[in-house]
């Protein structure tokens, strides 16, 4: 059924369909001695308005081509996406109106100073120069960048040059809609990374909707209504946190064993290994009753199980149950 190119409600935020995307010989198949490294494979996935999105994945899984993509930074060799309603190729300068883009790449001036930065750009999404000023001034505040607010940007920390790129992408007003954070907490302290998580919560609960890229578990976790691992440039699991620990058992039992034999003879059913200390972990629902049995049936003789734990899965163990990055151990 045909529909209308734009829409009142678009029915996802962010919807991209196949997204693939090869570097060197452009992705063709090419000159001899020079294959072509596809970091996006069929890539698939919908942010629901108003939601907030995570993107989970190791370095190099490519996270940062999937959102230069969808910010209409570089294209994709196939497939489509559109942001906002918007096509990302066929109507770039209306997704670039609707979206803001923070993370690893940035626009800060360096040698201007972070209320500098922040005015120059406040001005550019059209406010009047009061207006800059106010608003530069209240993100500093958000931000806790008040006090080096008149330092050049060169001079601030890791941390604080994050939280300014943040506030870079924040400026216009009023705030876009679509936002794309990557790597939002890369480098930040304790603090400042939980000061952040405020932040984008309070962005999707004033109806923003957000897709961050994270390779930290806990941070997806936390934050986000739905997470997708991506895995060598494709989704390999998607769904709620809670979802994506149902995939793996609810818990896990991690058997101490007494001898090196009875590790190797049980580490084909365990999803986590620990050789050193002839630990293997193995999934089960957590009840009495499984955990009973589950002992009784491998070590019916009470002699090989010298201690055990019994933990919630986490998501660590689902992104290693479900990704092929699962280490060789033994
Ligand atoms: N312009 C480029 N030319 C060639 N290869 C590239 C280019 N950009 C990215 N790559 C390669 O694509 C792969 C995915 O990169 P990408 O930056 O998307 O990963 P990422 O998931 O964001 O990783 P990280 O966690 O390190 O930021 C990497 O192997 C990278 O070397
Ligand atoms: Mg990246």
């Amino acid at each position: 059924m045909p529909s209308p190119s734009t829409q009142e409600t678009p029915p996802y935020a962010i919807e991209a369909y196949g997204l693939t995307k090869s570097y060197g010989n452009q992705g063709r198949q090419g000159k001899r001695g020079k294959p072509a490294v596809r970091v996006l494979d069929h890539l698939d996935l919908r942010v629901a308005h108003g939601s907030v999105f995570a993107l989970l994945g190791p370095n190099g899984a490519g996270k940062t081509t999937a959102v230069r993509i969808l910010a209409t930074l570089t294209t994709a060799d196939s497939g489509t996406a559109r942001v906002a309603g918007y096509d990302v190729v066929a109507d770039r300068s209306a997704v670039r109106r609707a979206i803001s883009l923070t993370g690893q790449f940035a626009a800060v001036d360096e040698t201007q100073t972070g209320e500098e930065n922040l005015r120059m750009m406040a001005r550019l999404t059209g406010l009047s120069r009061p207006a800059a000023r106010h608003r530069a001034d209240e993100l500093l505040e958000r931000f806790g960048l008040t006090a080096a607010a008149r330092r050049p940007a060169r001079t601030y920390s890791g941390g604080m040059r994050r939280r300014l790129d943040l506030a870079a992408g924040l400026v216009g007003s009023p705030e876009p809609g679509v936002f794309f954070l990557d790597e939002p907490t890369t480098g930040l302290d304790p603090r400042s990374r939980q000061e952040l998580w405020e932040v984008v919560r309070g962005l999707a609960e004033r109806g923003a909707s957000v897709l961050l890229t994270t390779q930290y578990l806990e941070e997806a976790d936390r934050l986000a209504d739905r997470i997708a691992l991506l895995d060598k440039g494709s989704i390999a699991a998607e769904g709620s946190a809670a979802d994506l620990k149902g995939r793996v058992a609810g818990h896990r039992l991690d058997l101490v064993l007494t001898s090196r034999d009875a590790y190797l003879r049980l580490t084909g059913r365990a999803v986590h290994h620990s050789p050193e200390t002839l630990t293997l972990g193995l999934p089960t629902d957590g009840s009495a009753a499984h955990v009973r049995a589950l002992l009784d049936e491998i070590d019916p003789a009470g002699t090989e199980i010298g201690r055990f734990t019994l933990h919630s899965a986490t998501l660590d163990d689902v992104f290693l149950a479900l990704t092929s990055e699962v280490p060789a151990h033994v």
